[in-house]
């Protein structure tokens, strides 16, 4: 058992822990398993009773949480501190990615897309604060990505929702160490097993737009990113890929290092890529960028050539 903490709250609240399709990396629902065996006492929350099944069954405390919904963040974070006087860790770890062409994307779909993977965790964040800060003690981790590092075609609103978790991740960090607070961000590379795999396919054509436009992108695009979907045994692309355990592990490390550190690069795509960037410059990594990474005029390129 772990015990980095001796007379803090050892209650951690995490959210994204469900698995509603059944077919999702599940790295909050991993994690949350782990920190339970050591010994911590885990609020793994998601959005369906279904979908935290299997840790309710493990014997977790388990609450429906939507971080688009306060009421069901309040009520959490409420009981919490009712048992132990506050949060001690928060696992900002819940989000889907938008997949939709800058052009095609209705502007209520984005702004679904920063309130489930931006807003909500700023508001739980703010909601837990002033307990941590009441304690002098608390950590925040912050599941961002390799994609909050630089942007792809057909995911940017995705994207913008991880840089922007960089830079209040950052800023909050600034205004927080005085008071015994630590936020640590995870960066992970694509994980295998995909992620909510749904969103794919609905944006791919909106109402309205261009049939022919961003037609062939998106067949490329899905079939570029089954390279991750495989688990067991991933081939070409896909064994760059981490495990949702590799990257539970990480967290958990966030979650129980003495100091953690400010960011945790797992996997390496992640680690190689983010120094290559300011390595090769900007008009080389955009060339990079088009030659590894679905692209419209690649898709047309591919389609012609069949
Ligand atoms: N998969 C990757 O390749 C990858 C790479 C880098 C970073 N990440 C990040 O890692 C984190 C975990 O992702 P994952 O790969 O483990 O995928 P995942 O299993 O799909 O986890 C995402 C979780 O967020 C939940 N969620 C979505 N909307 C929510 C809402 N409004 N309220 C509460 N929960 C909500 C989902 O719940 P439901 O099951 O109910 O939909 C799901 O449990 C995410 O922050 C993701 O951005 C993923």
């Amino acid at each position: 058992m772990a015990e980095p903490w001796p007379g803090k709250s050892r209650a951690v609240l995490i959210t994204g822990c469900g698995s509603s399709t059944g077919l999702s990396s599940g790295t909050g629902q991993r994690a949350a398993r782990m920190l339970h065996e050591r010994g911590w006492d885990v609020y793994a929350t998601g959005r369906s009773r279904e979908g935290l099944a299997p840790l309710t069954e493990a014997g977790l405390n388990t609450r429906l949480l939507d971080v688009t919904d306060e009421s069901s963040m309040l009520e959490t974070v409420s009981e919490i501190e009712e048992r132990h006087g506050s949060v001690g860790v928060l696992v900002n770890n819940a989000a889907y990615s938008l997949n939709g062409t800058f052009l095609d994307t209705p502007l209520s779909s984005v702004r679904h897309q920063f309130d489930t993977n931006l807003f909500g965790l700023v508001k739980l964040t703010q909601l837990v604060l002033p307990g941590m800060i009441a304690a002098r003690s608390g950590r925040i981790v912050m599941m961002s990505s390799i994609f909050a590092l630089f942007a792809t075609a057909g995911r940017g609103y995705y994207e913008a929702t991880k840089y922007a978790l960089e830079a209040v991740s950052d800023s909050l960090r600034l205004e927080v160490d005085h008071l015994g607070i630590d936020v640590a961000v995870i960066e992970p590379s694509p994980i295998r097993g995909g992620f909510v795999p749904t969103s794919v396919t609905d944006l791919g054509l909106a109402e309205g737009s261009d049939p022919e436009l961003y037609q062939e992108f998106w067949k490329y695009f899905v079939d570029w990113h089954g390279a991750y979907r495989e688990v067991e045994h991933p081939r070409g692309r896909g064994r760059t890929a981490i495990t949702a355990d590799g990257a539970a592990r990480v967290l958990v490390r966030a979650v129980e290092a003495p100091t953690p550190r400010i960011r945790y690069r797992i996997g390496v795509p992640v680690r190689v890529l983010s120094p290559m960037r300011s390595l090769i410059g900007e008009r080389n990594w955009d060339r990079f960028v088009r030659a590894f990474f679905p692209t419209p005029a690649k898709a047309l390129r591919v389609a012609e050539r069949r």
